[in-house]
């Protein structure tokens, strides 16, 4: 069977087929990539952990099939049911996951021994029929190597992890270009745990929001090293003012520079789109990898809507 297929009732049905047997399989949703599996079955869900090398104390987002499936899955406190229900009303299905107290239906491997599970509903069309015709909840993680960047395409997915997963779905670029925005709900608070695509300000209607992406490790993935490509990367508010060391190759990665003393210039969005800029980010931070640069040189977003999260995955990519 050919590896990577483009979706269509083909790719489908044995995408389903395969997770119906255990297999751990590489679907589009709109934010990134996803490496899924059935999340009801242990054993399904050890090959997601050792095809990413994913450590075990790292746990794993739930995808439902429909919201309808949340009762079956988490155990709320009252105190957060409403918030949870408005929250999810408005945004799902779509980028944002939501932190919940879980049932003992998820097995501990999926939440790493947490008591809490985390819930989303995609949006793909592709992921979505294939939830759906499985008919029941998929873990699936970005479908990278742990702690690398991930993927937006198909090809990205068999860049990362070719050779080790039996089967890729390509439902061409992912829409968003960043992964879900995640949230805890504390009675009446959002807690941001992971900046995404539903922004802040978006989330801000809701009730009050704080940040604690970054600042307080909730989780291993949250780790500030993240991200990372192998070469160098530092991040500037502006590269025109940057001296590029002497006798290095570096690249930029551009928002609003002009400057052209580069090897090698990717930039976020021409039009100073920051939902572009998204979209471009990660394709654009892996082209630049595979260059052999000494330096990446990258330029900060403005910190507004989406580009907080962007703003956050170029400042963990800068950590090594
Ligand atoms: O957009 C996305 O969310 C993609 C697509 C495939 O759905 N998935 C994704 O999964 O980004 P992953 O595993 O790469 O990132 C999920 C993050 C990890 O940082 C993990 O630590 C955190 O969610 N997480 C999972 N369960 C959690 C929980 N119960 N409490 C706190 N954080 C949790
Ligand atoms: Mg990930």
């Amino acid at each position: 069977m050919k590896t990577i297929v483009v979706a269509g009732s083909e790719a489908i049905e044995s995408a389903v087929s395969l997770l119906r047997a255990g297999e751990a399989v590489a679907l589009p949703t709109e934010t990134v990539y996803g490496l899924a599996a059935d999340a009801l079955n242990e054993q399904a869900v050890v090959k997601i952990f050792a095809a990413k090398a994913r450590p075990r104390f790292d746990p794993l987002i739930v995808h439902l099939p429909s919201a309808d499936w949340v009762e079956r899955v988490a155990a709320f406190p009252d105190s957060s049911r409403a918030l949870f229900t408005k929250l999810t009303d408005r945004f799902w299905p779509g980028p944002l996951t939501v932190v919940v107290p879980r049932k003992p239906i998820v097995p501990d491997i999926v939440a790493a021994g947490l008591e809490t599970v985390a819930l989303r509903v995609s949006a793909h069309p592709v992921f979505s029929a294939i939830i759906r015709q499985f008919g029941g909840p998929l873990a699936a993680p970005s479908a990278n190597r742990f702690g690398r960047i991930s993927p937006t395409c198909a090809a990205d997915v068999d860049a990362e992890l070719g050779g080790l997963i039996p089967f890729v779905v390509d439902g061409g670029p992912t829409a968003h270009g960043l992964e879900s925005t995640i949230v805890a709900l504390r009675n009446d608070r959002i807690e941001v745990l992971r900046r995404g695509p539903i922004t802040q300000e978006q989330l801000g209607e809701f009730g009050e929001v704080s940040i604690s992406a970054g600042s307080k490790v909730e989780a291993p993935g949250q780790l500030p090293s993240h991200y990372a490509p192998a070469t160098p990367l530092v991040l500037v508010d502006s590269a025109d003012d940057f001296g590029t060391p002497g006798g290095k190759r570096c690249g930029l990665l551009g928002w609003g520079t002009t400057s052209t003393r580069f090897a090698e210039i990717r930039l976020l969005s021409r039009q100073g789109d920051l939902s572009e800029a998204a979209r471009n980010l990660f394709r654009y931070l892996r082209e630049l990898d595979g260059l052999g640069l000494d330096l990446i040189v990258a330029e900060k977003v403005p910190d507004n809507g989406l580009g907080a999260a962007i703003n956050d995955r170029l400042g963990r990519a800068a950590q090594h």
